[in-house]
C-alpha cells in the first residue's frame, strides 16, 4: 500500500507574491496540481497534501476530493510537516514524499524510487550538483549514507561535498511513522528535519539506498520568479522535443508554448510564438502561422492558418484557410476548402464546404451554406440588444458586400444581395434583393461657390 505525502506548507517569500508558491503555474497550472497528477500515476491509496501558508487558498485551488488536505499550522520544518499526516498513513505501506514546489519529476524516477523502498529500505532520491549551495549533503562513510547534513549546519569539509538531497524520498511507513517521533529540532535552524531519518535510519540497522534521476532538471524546485520561468523553458522544451519526434515541424523550438494537451498529426508545421492551450488537435499536413493563439481547437488534415489568428472552441475543416487575423469564438464550425480572412469575427455559426469570408466582416449565431461567398463588411445583426436570433444562408447564396442582415433573418439557395443592402425579410432563393435608396443622379447640379 503506498501513501504519498507533498509538502506544500511553505512561505515562498522569494516570490514576493500574494499567490502561495505552490498555485503559481506552469504551463498554465497550479505547480502542485501538477505534482498531485504525477503523485497519482503513481496509483497511491493516499494523497496528503500538507499546507499552511496561505491559508484556505491552496485547498481551495486544488479542490479535489481524491486529495487530503493536512494543515500544518506553524511551519517547524519538513519533519514536522510529514508528521501532520502520519496518523492517517496506512500501517504496513511504503510512504513517498514529494514537494508541491517542484514540478517536473518523472514517474519512472519514482517508480525506481518506490521499488527501493519497497525491500524495506530507506530510498533517496540524490544527485551530483557542480553548485551544490543551499542543499542538504549527502555525508557518506565508506561509500555508505551515514547522514545528510543541511547548508546552515555543515562544515567546511561538507560544504565541499557535491552530491545533494533532492527532499524525495520514499520508505517503509512504520518506519518512518517511529523516526519522525524521535526527530528533535537541535540544529541551526531550530527545524524538525526530515532529513534527520536518515542517521535513524543508518542507527537502527536499515539500509539507505540512493537512486538518481535521469535529468537534472526533475528535482528542481521554484523557489523565485526566474527559476519559475527557467522551469517553464524547460517543461516546453520537453513538450517540443516529444512534437519533433514524432513527425511536427517547429521552426524554433524556443518559441513554442503548450498550456494544455496538444495533439498532432504528421507533418503539421507550426511557426513561432503560437501559443496552444485547453485540448487542441492538428490534423495530418496542418501548418499554424506565426503568432497564433489556439485554445480548445480541432483542425482538420491539410488546413493552414495564417499568421496573428485568435481561434477559440472552433472546429476547422480540412484544408480550409483562415487568417491572417481571423478571430473564431466558441461554436465556430467552418467546413472544408472554407475561407476566413482577415478581420474577420465568427461564433457560434458554421460555414459550409467551400464558403468564404474573406474579409473584415462578423459571421454570429449562422448557418452559412456550401460554397456562399460573404462580402467585405457584412454583419450578421445577431442581436436586439436583449436576445440573440439567427442567420440562415442556404447554398451558393452571394451576399454582395456591406451587406447587414437583420436576424432572425433568411437568405435562400442562390440568392444574390446586393452590396450595402440591409436585410430585414427573408431573401427568396434563386433571386437578387437589394434593399437600398435608389442610386440618382442631378443633371447639371453645381457646387455651391465661396461668396465674397
Ligand atoms: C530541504 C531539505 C534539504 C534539501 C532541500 C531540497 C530538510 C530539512 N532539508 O531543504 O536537505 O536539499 O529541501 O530542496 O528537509 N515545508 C513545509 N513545512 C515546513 C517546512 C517546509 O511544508 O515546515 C515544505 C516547503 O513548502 C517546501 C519543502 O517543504 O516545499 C522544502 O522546504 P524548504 O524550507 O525549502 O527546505 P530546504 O531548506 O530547501
Ligand atoms: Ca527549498
Amino acid at each position: 500500500m503506498l501513501d504519498i505525502v507533498i509538502l506544500a506548507a511553505g512561505r515562498g517569500t522569494r516570490m514576493k507574491s500574494d499567490l502561495p508558491k505552490v498555485l503559481h503555474p506552469l504551463a498554465g497550472r497550479p505547480l502542485a496540481e501538477r505534482v498531485v497528477r504525477t503523485a497519482k500515476a503513481l496509483a497511491p491509496e493516499h494523497v496528503f497534501l500538507v499546507y499552511g501558508h496561505g491559508g484556505d487558498a491552496v485547498p481551495r485551488a486544488l479542490a479535489d476530493e481524491t486529495l487530503t488536505f493536512v494543515l500544518q499550522a506553524e511551519q517547524m520544518g519538513t519533519g514536522h510537516a510529514v508528521r501532520q499526516a502520519a496518523p492517517q498513513l496506512s500501517p504496513g505501506g511504503i510512504t513517498l514524499v514529494l514537494y508541491g514546489d517542484v514540478p517536473l519529476t518523472r514517474r519512472e524516477t519514482l517508480e525506481e524510487l518506490l521499488a527501493v523502498a519497497r525491500t524495506g529500505a530507506l530510498a533517496l532520491l540524490t544527485v551530483e550538483l557542480a553548485d551544490p549551495t543551499g542543499y542538504g549533503r549527502i555525508v557518506r562513510q565508506g561509500g555508505r549514507v551515514a547522514r545528510i547534513v543541511e547548508q546552515k549546519d555543515a562544515g567546511a569539509e561538507e560544504l565541499a561535498i557535491r552530491e545533494i538531497n533532492t527532499g524525495i524520498l520514499a520508505l517503509p511507513t512504520d518506519r518512518l511513522t517511529a523516526w519522525l517521533d524521535r526527530l528533535t529540532n537541535d540544529n541551526a535552524q531550530r527545524e524538525y528535519y526530515l532529513t534527520d531519518i536518515v542517521a535513524l535510519a543508518v542507527n537502527d540497522g536499515v539500509p539507505v539506498i540512493t537512486c538518481h534521476p535521469a535529468h537534472t532538471w526533475e528535482i528542481l524546485g521554484v523557489n523565485s520568479r526566474a527559476q519559475l520561468a527557467e522551469l517553464e523553458r524547460t517543461h516546453q522544451g520537453n513538450r517540443a522535443a516529444a512534437l519533433m519526434e514524432a513527425g511536427v515541424t517547429l521552426l524554433d523550438p524556443a518559441r513554442f508554448d503548450v498550456r494544455g494537451d496538444l495533439v498532432c498529426g504528421q507533418d503539421v508545421v507550426i511557426d513561432v510564438n503560437c501559443v496552444f492551450s485547453g485540448q487542441v488537435e492538428l490534423g495530418d499536413g496542418v501548418k499554424v502561422g506565426a503568432n497564433c493563439m489556439l485554445q480548445d481547437v480541432t483542425i482538420a488534415a491539410g488546413a493552414e492558418i495564417l499568421p496573428f489568428c485568435h481561434l477559440e472552441g472552433a472546429r476547422i475543416g480540412a484544408h480550409a484557410r483562415v487568417g491572417p487575423y481571423a478571430r473564431l469564438r466558441p461554436g465556430a464550425v467552418l467546413g472544408e476548402d472554407s475561407h476566413v480572412g482577415n478581420f474577420v469575427e465568427i461564433k457560434n455559426a458554421r460555414l459550409g464546404a467551400g464558403a468564404k469570408a474573406n474579409h473584415l466582416s462578423y459571421v454570429g449565431d449562422a448557418s452559412v451554406g456550401a460554397q456562399v461567398n460573404i462580402g467585405a463588411g457584412t454583419i450578421t445583426c445577431n442581436y436586439d440588444g436583449a436576445n440573440k436570433h439567427r442567420t440562415v444562408i442556404g447554398d451558393n447564396a452571394f451576399i454582395g458586400s456591406n451587406t447587414a442582415l437583420v436576424a432572425p433573418v433568411e437568405v435562400g439557395a442562390g440568392a444574390t444581395i446586393g452590396a450595402g443592402s440591409v436585410i430585414t425579410k427573408d431573401a427568396p432563393a434563386g433571386e437578387l434583393t437589394l434593399a437600398r435608396a435608389k442610386q440618382a443622379t442631378i443633371p447639371g447640379w453645381q457646387r455651391p461657390v465661396k461668396k465674397k
